[in-house]
């Protein structure tokens, strides 16, 4: 991706970049919809990274590179992502001055693997860098996230900048969202992670995301009429049966029985891959998946299809849509080994229920943004 982009630029500019900086996509192993209600979350950064070069300008020059998925469909967004992280970044009385840069990506857009927001944390990145502003990179992925809010206006939580900051190389990030604390786990050697794209775009789907957003705010609200409740993180099954009982509306009932019981599942599923417990890590990627299909209603019946195929697939361990839903991937865990006989069986299970061909493909835990001076 480095090389991509550094001949792009040399084909449209005449100075050399100063500084190179680069973010990975991430994909959420357990813990969805959770982050926004101070719950646990646990995702994983991949090996597909977006780049970005820069150097300081006159005017504001922002293109792309060519990238390697032809199915993206952000076109001239680009630019509005990184004035977004500007804007994040002057808010905070940061300064980050015009520029041209040059964006690459191997991360495929609208799947849910969150190339927007591997784009923002490398533009803050490159901003930290370039004007030596001293961001940690939790702070990168608060500005980041920022941008997103504030300035994309998705009313996201902060788990995809988090992951693509803070990922550690063979590992899953483990984050409690209420606290900001973060622990790596080290997946084991003999696991390997697949992402199964179904090729339906989530691109159309925020508008249902803000909505979820909404419905969790409902079903604190009426709860916090019965006692001091901050966020979902603070809620009981207990405490819920009892707003039922006392007029909680169903859809609200149910928006908040998953973020409860998945925040549970993220614990035991960190136990499980702690004890190599693989049959346990299969069942509570099946209940996080009927969770999110039933109670949540953020699967799809091509998730769905790709869940079910890629469980009675050989090798595979455990499977589940990820991130957002509603469209994008499933991820799999899967034995080490198996990955070409997982992708056959699965691709045509997949097409039996009458989908189009999926992209499947293995990934790997990998690091987190790194920027730096180019020279
Ligand atoms: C999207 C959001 C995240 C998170 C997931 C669902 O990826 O950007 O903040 O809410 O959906 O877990």
């Amino acid at each position: 991706m480095i090389e991509r982009a550094l001949k792009a630029w040399a084909d449209h500019f005449d100075d050399p970049p100063t500084v190179v900086s680069t973010a990975p996509g991430r994909v959420n192993l357990i813990g969805e919809h959770t982050d926004y209600n101070e719950g646990l979350v646990f995702p994983a950064a991949i090996d597909r990274r977006v780049v970005v070069l820069a150097r300081p300008s006159a005017e504001d020059d922002i293109r792309s590179a060519q990238i390697r998925d032809a199915k993206d469909h952000r076109g001239p967004g680009w630019r509005r992502y990184a004035l977004a992280c500007r804007a994040a970044l002057e808010e905070n009385g940061l300064s980050a001055p015009r520029i041209q840069a040059m964006v690459a990506s191997s991360v495929p857009s609208g799947s849910g693997l969150s190339s927007s927001a591997a784009l923002e944390v490398a533009f803050v990145g490159a901003w930290n860098a370039m004007g030596s502003l001293g961001l940690t990179p939790l702070e990168i992925a608060e500005t980041a996230w920022r941008a997103e809010n504030a300035h994309v206006g998705v009313r996201c939580g902060r788990m995809d900048q988090m992951a693509s900051a803070l990922g550690v190389d063979g590992c899953a990030i483990l984050i409690d969202m209420r606290t900001r604390d973060w622990q790596a786990v080290r997946l084991p050697e003999n696991l390997q992670l697949a992402i199964l794209d179904t090729r339906q775009s989530r691109a159309l789907a925020a508008g249902k995301y803000n909505e979820r957003v909404h419905e969790c705010e409902r079903a604190v609200s009426f709860l916090s009429k019965q006692r001091p409740v901050q966020s979902l993180r603070d809620v009981t099954l207990g405490d819920l049966d009892e707003a039922r009982g006392a007029g909680l509306d169903d859809t609200a009932f149910r928006r908040a029985r998953h973020v409860i019981t998945e925040n549970l599942r993220v614990a035991e599923f960190r136990d499980a891959l702690l004890a190599g417990d693989l049959a346990a890590l299969g069942s509570i990627c099946d209940a996080s998946h009927m969770s999110l299909k039933e109670d949540y209603e953020v699967s799809s019946p091509s998730l769905d299809a790709m869940a079910r195929s890629a469980r009675a697939a050989p090798g595979c361990i455990a499977a589940r849509m990820t991130g957002a839903g509603l469209g994008g991937c499933c991820v799999a865990l899967i034995e080490a080994g198996s990955f070409e006989d997982f992708r056959r069986a699965t691709r045509a299970s997949y097409e039996m229920y009458g989908f189009a061909t999926p992209s499947i493909f293995a990934t790997r835990a990998s690091a987190g943004a790194v920027a730096s001076f180019y020279s």
